[in-house]
């Protein structure tokens, strides 16, 4: 399928989770991959390059998110932020760089219009589903 990347099994990712104040680093549990803006199908590779090719994924209490790993307020990495829950209504992500917060199942920013943008996740059955515990694979596409 076209714009979908493979990011791993879901076991492979740790659950990031808990009750601690403050939020949790994003950057011990998360997994970057560069995805060209121009794809080049099955040439995902972990990167340090471009912030704008840049997605991070990771598993926080249980669900998989898949976000641009740069800030839109002022590009720095989100990877190196925090994450947070949000009062009955799921978690959001904080910017290292200046404290913008980011509801991870909207994007909105809690400041202004600015909006972080989130990636489409599936979770695939493996090919061969006898390798299988149940484990899912994660492939993650570009929101057009
Ligand atoms: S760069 Fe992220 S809040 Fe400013």
């Amino acid at each position: 399928m076209g714009g979908w990347h493979f990011a791993g099994n879901v076991s492979s990712y740790p659950d990031i989770h808990g009750d601690k104040e403050g939020g949790y680093r994003v950057r011990a549990g998360c997994r970057t991959l560069c995805i060209p803006q121009r794809e080049q199908p099955q040439r995902v590779q972990m990167s340090r390059s471009n912030l704008d090719e840049q997605v991070i994924v990771f598993k926080y209490k249980g669900s998989i998110h898949a976000i641009d790993n740069k800030c839109p307020h002022s590009s720095f990495p989100l990877g190196q932020g925090s994450i947070y829950d949000i009062e009955d209504a799921g978690a959001g992500i904080r910017c290292f760089r200046h404290g913008w917060s980011f509801d991870l199942l909207t994007g909105q920013g809690d400041r202004g219009t600015v909006r972080l943008a989130l990636w489409e996740i599936q979770l695939r059955d493996p090919p061969d589903e006898s390798d299988g515990d149940g484990d899912k694979e994660i492939w993650v596409k570009r929101r057009s």
